[in-house]
C-alpha cells in the first residue's frame, strides 16, 4: 500500500485509543445485541445451554452445572454425545461437498478435504486404530506437524472414545517420552518428516529417539509425508498409516457414545514446577464452549474460509483450527510451513488465493510482519478478510494498529483474546460486532464469565491499578483436573484465592493485569515462573533442569527478558563447576542441552556465565533482578541480597564487556 496520506494516517491511529466495530462488519455479525451480557448474567448458568445447543446430543443433559464437589465441576451432566459425529457426520447432508479442511504444504501443494472426504478418512483411520488394539479410554499420543492426518487422527480418536494427547512437533524426543510416560500412552501417531523453509526435516528419528525413553511397550503409526525424499524403515510395532487406511477402505465406525464429562483429550502444558501438567478436557463442556466462542468471537459461519494460523500442537489449534470451526461446519485452513518461505508474503498470498475471511494469529507474528514492512501485504488483495484475531500474549498498541491498518484495511474488527490451555477457550475479549476496541487491552470478560482483577487478598483493585486475574465462577470449557493429579490441580489453580470453608472457589490463572473504568482488562503477563516465548509457554524450571543436566554446569537460572519480536526470550545465567571453562564450546553444549530436553523454541537467547547468582538471605534466587539485568532496566532494591556485589559483575557481562 503506497498511500500518500500514510504518515497522517499513522499519526491519527497512534493517537486514537478506541475504535468502534466497522459498520460493514456489524451488519452481518453473528452477535450484535449488547443485551447478551445482562442476559447471560441473569440466566447463569443456564445461559450456557445456548452453547450446548450448537451441538447435536444423543441424549440431553439433566443438569447444566453440578457443583457438589468443588472445584471438580461438571457440565451438562447426563448428556451424551460424540465429538467426531458433531464435527463430521451431522454436516454430511447439508455440507458434505463443502470443504472442511483446506491444507497447503510449504512446498506449495494443496490438499482439500470436503466434509464427506474427511468423514471417510476419519472412519477408516478409526477402524485402523481399533485394528491395532486401541480401545475406548486408551490415550493415543500424536507427535505430528501441521499435516491433515493430524486432525484426522484426533477425530478418529474422538470417534472411538480414545482421548488424544498431541505433543507439539517442535518439542524434543525427551519431551515426547516424558508425556507418553506420564499418560501411560501405548500408542503413537507420527510421521516421517515435514518441510521447514524448503528443507525436508527428519521427524521419525526424533520420534524413535523419544520412544526409546518410553518405559512401556508401544505401537506406532507413521504417516508418510515426504514421499520419496526420506526413506523410513519401520521397526516392529510400527505401521504405515496409508497401508492401514487402505486396508480399511470404506469402513464405517459407529461413533461411540460419550458422557458429557468423558475425557476428550489431554494437553500437556508448562507450569511453575519442572513436570509438565496434563490438562484434562471433556467432551460436552469443551466442545460446547469452543463452538460458542468460535461463533460469538470469531464470527464463524458455515460459508467462511476461516484461518487460524496457529499450530495444532498447542491449545489454540485444538480449539480453533479443529474442534470449534469443524463443529460449526465451516472451512478451516491449515498451512504447514513458516510465514517467510519462499518470501515474506506467504501468508498474504494464502489469504488472497483462498479468499480467507478471518485470520487468527499471535502478536509475535504480527511484530515480525511489521518489521518486514507493509510492502508484503501490499502485494496482495486482502479484501476478503472480515475479522482479525490475536492470541497467546499481550499485543502492543503499535502492532495492533499496524494489523488493523495494513492487514484489515481498517474494515476488520480485531479480537484480542485472552485465554489458556486450561480454560479451553476464550475468556476475555471484546465481542467483535458489539464492543469498542482498545488497542492493547483484551477487553471485558465474555458474557457469563466472571473474571476480575484483584489484589493479593482477592479484593478487586481500583481502575488503573495492577493486580491479578481471577475467575470467580466456573465455565463449560474449563479443565476438569490435571491428569491423575487432583491434588496438584487444586494447589496450582485454586489454593491461592479460594476459601473452601466458605465454599468459595476461585480459579487463579497466574496472570497479572490492570482494569480500566469500563471494565476492560489489560493483561500484563505471567506472574509465575513461566516464560512466554513467541506465545509459547515454557517453564523456567524445565529450562533450568535441562541446563543443569549439561556436564560441567553447577547451577542455572532461566528468566524471560524482553524481545522485540518474540515478546520474551530466554536468558540463562549459568554457574560452572570448577575445572570447566566458559566459552564457545560450553555455550554450544548448553544450547544443545536445552534443545534436546525441550526443543528449539526454548533455546536461550543469551547464556551468561557468572560465578554466583544474586540470592536473598534465605537463599532464594532473585529472579526479578535477573530480569531487570536482561532488560537493562533500572535495578530495584538490592539491599536484601546476601551477595549484592555479584550484580555489577553480571551487568557487565550482559553488556558484553
Ligand atoms: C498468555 C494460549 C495477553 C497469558 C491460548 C496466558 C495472553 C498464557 C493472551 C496462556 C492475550 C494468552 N493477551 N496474554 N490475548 N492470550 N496469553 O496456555 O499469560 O499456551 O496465561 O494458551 O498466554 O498460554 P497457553
Amino acid at each position: 500500500m503506497s498511500d500518500p496520506d500514510e504518515p497522517q494516517l499513522e499519526a491519527r491511529l497512534v493517537e486514537q485509543e478506541a475504535f468502534e466495530p466497522p459498520e460493514s462488519f456489524v451488519e452481518q455479525a453473528n452477535l450484535t445485541d449488547p443485551g447478551i451480557y445482562d442476559e447471560f448474567e441473569e440466566n447463569w448458568p443456564e445461559c450456557w445451554e445456548a452453547a450446548a445447543e450448537l451441538l447435536e446430543w444423543e441424549s440431553d443433559w439433566d443438569e447444566v452445572l453440578v457443583d457438589d464437589d468443588e472445584p471438580f465441576y461438571e457440565w451438562f451432566v447426563g448428556g451424551e454425545l460424540n465429538a467426531s459425529y458433531n464435527c463430521l457426520d451431522r454436516h454430511l447432508d447439508d455440507r458434505g461437498d463443502e470443504l472442511a479442511i483446506l491444507w497447503e504444504g510449504e512446498p506449495g501443494e494443496t490438499r482439500e478435504f470436503t466434509y464427506a472426504d474427511l468423514h471417510r478418512e476419519v472412519n477408516e483411520f478409526a477402524a485402523a486404530l481399533r485394528e491395532i488394539g486401541v480401545e475406548e479410554d486408551d490415550v493415543v499420543t500424536m507427535y505430528m506437524p501441521m499435516i491433515p492426518e493430524l486432525p484426522v487422527a484426533m477425530l478418529a480418536c474422538a470417534r472411538i472414545g480414545a482421548p488424544h494427547s498431541v505433543v507439539f512437533a517442535g518439542f524434543s524426543a525427551d519431551a515426547l517420552a516424558t508425556r507418553m510416560n506420564s499418560s501411560d500412552s501405548e500408542y503413537l501417531v507420527t510421521c516421517d518428516g515435514y518441510y521447514r523453509r524448503g528443507d525436508a526435516l527428519d521427524h521419525l528419528s526424533k520420534a524413535n529417539d523419544g520412544l526409546g525413553g518410553v518405559d512401556h511397550d508401544t505401537t506406532t503409526v507413521v504417516v508418510d509425508r515426504l514421499g520419496d525424499d526420506l526413506d523410513h524403515d519401520l521397526a516392529d510395532g510400527q505401521h504405515d498409516y496409508h497401508e492401514l487406511v487402505e486396508a480399511q477402505e470404506g469402513a464405517e465406525v459407529e461413533p461411540v457414545t460419550r458422557d458429557a464429562e468423558d475425557m476428550l483429550f489431554l494437553m500437556y502444558t508448562s507450569g511453575t514446577t519442572g513436570q509438565p501438567k496434563g490438562v484434562k478436557h471433556t467432551t460436552g463442556g469443551y466442545l460446547s464452549y469452543v463452538s460458542w466462542t468460535s461463533q460469538a468471537v470469531l464470527d464463524v459461519k458455515p460459508d467462511d474460509t476461516y484461518w487460524c494460523a496457529a499450530d495444532i500442537g498447542w491449545i489454540t489449534g485444538h480449539s480453533y483450527i479443529v474442534y470449534g470451526p469443524l463443529a460449526l461446519g465451516t472451512t478451516s485452513v491449515m498451512y504447514e510451513g513458516t510465514p517467510d518461505y519462499p518470501d515474506k508474503d506467504r501468508l498474504w498470498e494464502i489469504v488472497d488465493s483462498y479468499d480467507v475471511t478471518q485470520l487468527y494469529t499471535a502478536p509475535t507474528a504480527i511484530r515480525a510482519f511489521m518489521k518486514w514492512g507493509a510492502e508484503y501485504p501490499g502485494r496482495h488483495d486482502l479484501s476478503s478478510l472480515r475479522l482479525l484475531g490475536t492470541v497467546g500474549e499481550p499485543i502492543n498498541p503499535r502492532a495492533w494498529k499496524w494489523y488493523y491498518t495494513h492487514i484489515g484495511g481498517e474494515e476488520c474488527p480485531i479480537v484480542d483474546t485472552w485465554w489458556q490451555t486450561e480454560t479451553g477457550g476464550m475468556m476475555i475479549t471484546t465481542l467483535p460486532g458489539i464492543g469498542t476496541m482498545k488497542p492493547g487491552s483484551a477487553g471485558p470478560p465474555l458474557p457469563g464469565i466472571d473474571a476480575r482483577v484483584v489484589d493479593a487478598e482477592g479484593e478487586e483493585v481500583a481502575a488503573g491499578e495492577a493486580g491479578y486475574v481471577t475467575v470467580n465462577r466456573p465455565w463449560p470449557g474449563m479443565l476438569r483436573t490435571l491428569y491423575r493429579n487432583d491434588e496438584r490441580f487444586i494447589s496450582e489453580y485454586w489454593e491461592a484465592y479460594s476459601d473452601p470453608e466458605a465454599d468459595e472457589w476461585v480459579y487463579f490463572p497466574e496472570d497479572g493485569a490492570k482494569i480500566d473504568g469500563d471494565g476492560y482488562i489489560t493483561i500484563l503477563g505471567r506472574v509465575d515462573d513461566v516464560i512466554n516465548v513467541s506465545g509459547h509457554r515454557l517453564g523456567t524450571m524445565e529450562i533450568e533442569s535441562a541446563i543443569v543436566g549439561v556436564e560441567g554446569v553447577a547451577e542455572a537460572a532461566a528468566v524471560g527478558g524482553d524481545h522485540d519480536i518474540k515478546g520474551e526470550a530466554v536468558y540463562a545465567y549459568v554457574i560452572l563447576e570448577e575445572g570447566y571453562e566458559e566459552g564457545e564450546e560450553m555455550h554450544e553444549r548448553i544450547i544443545e542441552g536445552v534443545e534436546d530436553a525441550i526443543g528449539p523454541i526454548a533455546r536461550p537467547e543469551e547464556v551468561i556465565f557468572t560465578p554466583e547468582l544474586p540470592k536473598t538471605r534465605s537463599g532464594k534466587i532473585m529472579r526479578r533482578l535477573l530480569v531487570d539485568i536482561a532488560n537493562d532496566d533500572e535495578l530495584g532494591n538490592t539491599s536484601t541480597l546476601r551477595n549484592p556485589e555479584v550484580v555489577e559483575d553480571i551487568q557487565r557481562k550482559v553488556a558484553g564487556d
